[in-house]
C-alpha cells in the first residue's frame, strides 16, 4: 500500500436509534485511518436478523451522515460484513465494538473479514444500547433519574430481556459513568473565530433524533458556529412532563456534541435566553424550529428578548418527528420489541454456549 494513500475504513449496523454509544465507536473507528465509511443495513435485512427497527432506513442513513467523525455512508449495507463491499469501497479493514453481532442463524456476522485479517475491534461504550433505551421508554415513571427506581428500571430491563439461560454480557446493562475526558474526546474544541456568525438554539434535545438533524442542518446555513443551550432535567420536565426526558443532561450532551453541525453546547442553560446570555456568547441569531415553545415558569415567553432586538428567527425542519412520537412507536410495538430483545439475548447466550463447547 503507497505510503500516501488514505486508509479507507470500514464500519457497519443498524444505527436504529442512534445513541452516543454508536458515535464513539464511530469515533474510535475514525481515528484508525484517514476516511469513515459507515454501511448501514435496510429495513429488510433488519427485520429478518433483529426484528423491526424503530426507524426506517431513510431516517436511520440520515443520522449516521450526521455524525461528525462519518465520511461517506453506504446504503443497504449486508448484514453480514463481506469482503467484496469493503472492496468495492476501497477499504482496507472493518471495525465493529467488543461485543458479538450474529446473524438470525447464529452466525458470526465478521467471521469472513476477520478470517482475512481484515477486522478491527473498538472498545464498545458501556451502559448505553438500544434496549436500554427502549427499556426507558417502555416506564411511565422517572425511575432512571433517581437510584431508588433504578430497582424498578432493572426489573423492567430483566423482563425485557429475559431469557431462559440467564443473562447475555453483551446485551446486560451497567449505568453509564459520564467522564469529563468523553466530552473532551466528544467536543470539537473549537472557538468562534473572527468575523463569525453565532447561533443559539435552545432545547431538550433528548433522544436526539432524526428531526433534530434536519433542524440543525437548516441552522448550519445561516451561521458559522452553532451553540447549542440544553435545558437541564427538572425544565425539561416540567415543560414536557411525564418520564420525559429519558436521557439526562450529560446524555444528551454527548448525543448532541456528536453532530456535526454543533460547535459548542450549554451543558444546562437558562430556560428564557436573556440579554446576558447572548452577550455572554455573543450571539448573533436565535433560532428555534417550528414546534410549540413552552413559556417560562412565570408565563413569559422565553424568546421574548432576541425577538425585541429582531434577533429570532423560526426554521421549519419540515420534519414533524416528536421524542414523543419515538416513545408512542415503541409503546404501540411493545410486545415486538419484547420478543426482539429476548430473542437478541437468547443468540447470544446460544453463541457463548456453542463457543465454550469447543
Ligand atoms: N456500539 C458500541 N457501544 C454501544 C452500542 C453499540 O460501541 N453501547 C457499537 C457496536 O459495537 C457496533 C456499532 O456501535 O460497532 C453499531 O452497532 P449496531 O449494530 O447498530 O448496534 P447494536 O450493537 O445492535 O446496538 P445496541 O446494543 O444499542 O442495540
Ligand atoms: O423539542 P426539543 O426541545 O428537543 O427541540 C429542540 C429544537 O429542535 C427546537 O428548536 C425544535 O423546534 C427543533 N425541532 C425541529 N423539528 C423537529 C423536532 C425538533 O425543528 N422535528
Amino acid at each position: 500500500m503507497s505510503a500516501n494513500k488514505p486508509t479507507r475504513v470500514w464500519a457497519d449496523g443498524c444505527f436504529d436509534l442512534v445513541h452516543f454509544g454508536h458515535a464513539n465507536a464511530l469515533r474510535q473507528a475514525k481515528a484508525m485511518g484517514d476516511v469513515l465509511v459507515v454501511g448501514v443495513h435496510n429495513d429488510e435485512e433488519i427485520e429478518k436478523n433483529k426484528g423491526p427497527p424503530v426507524f426506517t432506513q431513510e431516517e436511520r442513513y440520515r443520522m449516521v451522515l450526521a455524525v461528525k467523525w462519518v465520511d461517506e455512508v453506504v446504503k443497504d449495507a449486508p448484514y453480514t460484513t463481506q469482503l467484496q463491499v469493503l472492496d468495492e469501497q476501497n477499504c482496507d479493514f472493518c471495525v465493529h465494538g467488543d461485543d458479538i453481532t450474529l446473524t438470525a442463524d447464529g452466525t458470526d456476522t465478521y467471521q469472513l473479514v476477520k478470517d482475512a485479517g481484515r477486522y478491527k475491534e473498538c472498545k464498545r461504550t458501556q451502559g448505553v444500547s438500544t434496549t436500554e433505551l427502549v427499556g426507558r421508554m417502555l416506564l411511565a415513571t422517572k425511575a432512571h433519574f433517581s437510584q431508588e427506581n433504578k430497582l424498578k428500571e432493572d426489573e423492567t430491563l430483566a423482563e425485557l430481556s429475559k431469557s431462559p439461560q440467564g443473562k447475555s454480557p453483551y446485551t446486560g446493562t451497567t449505568q453509564f459513568l459520564p467522564t469529563t475526558q468523553k466530552i473532551i474526546q466528544f467536543s470539537e474544541g473549537k472557538e468562534p473565530q473572527p468575523g463569525d456568525r453565532i447561533a443559539y438554539v435552545a432545547g431538550a434535545f433528548d433522544l436526539f433524533h432524526v428531526g433534530h438533524v434536519d433542524f440543525l442542518r437548516k441552522v448550519a446555513e445561516e451561521a458559522d458556529f452553532i451553540i447549542v443551550g440544553l435545558h437541564i432535567d427538572a425544565t425539561v420536565n416540567r415543560y414536557k412532563g411525564q418520564n420525559y426526558p429519558i436521557m439526562n443532561l450529560h446524555e444528551r450532551t454527548l448525543s448532541v456534541l456528536a453532530c456535526r453541525y454543533v460547535s459548542e453546547v450549554v451543558i444546562g442553560a437558562p430556560y428564557s435566553v436573556t440579554k446576558e446570555l447572548m452577550k455572554h456568547f455573543n450571539v448573533d441569531i436565535v433560532l428555534h424550529g417550528a414546534t410549540p415553545i413552552a413559556a417560562d415558569e412565570d408565563g413569559s415567553d422565553p424568546y421574548a428578548y432576541p425577538k425585541s432586538v429582531g434577533k429570532f428567527k423560526q426554521i421549519d425542519s419540515a420534519n414533524l418527528l416528536t421524542t414523543a412520537n419515538i416513545v408512542e412507536r415503541i409503546i404501540e410495538n411493545r410486545e415486538k420489541f419484547m420478543k426482539r430483545n429476548a430473542k437478541k439475548e437468547k443468540k447470544e447466550l446460544d453463541y457463548i454456549a456453542k463457543t465454550e463447547e469447543q
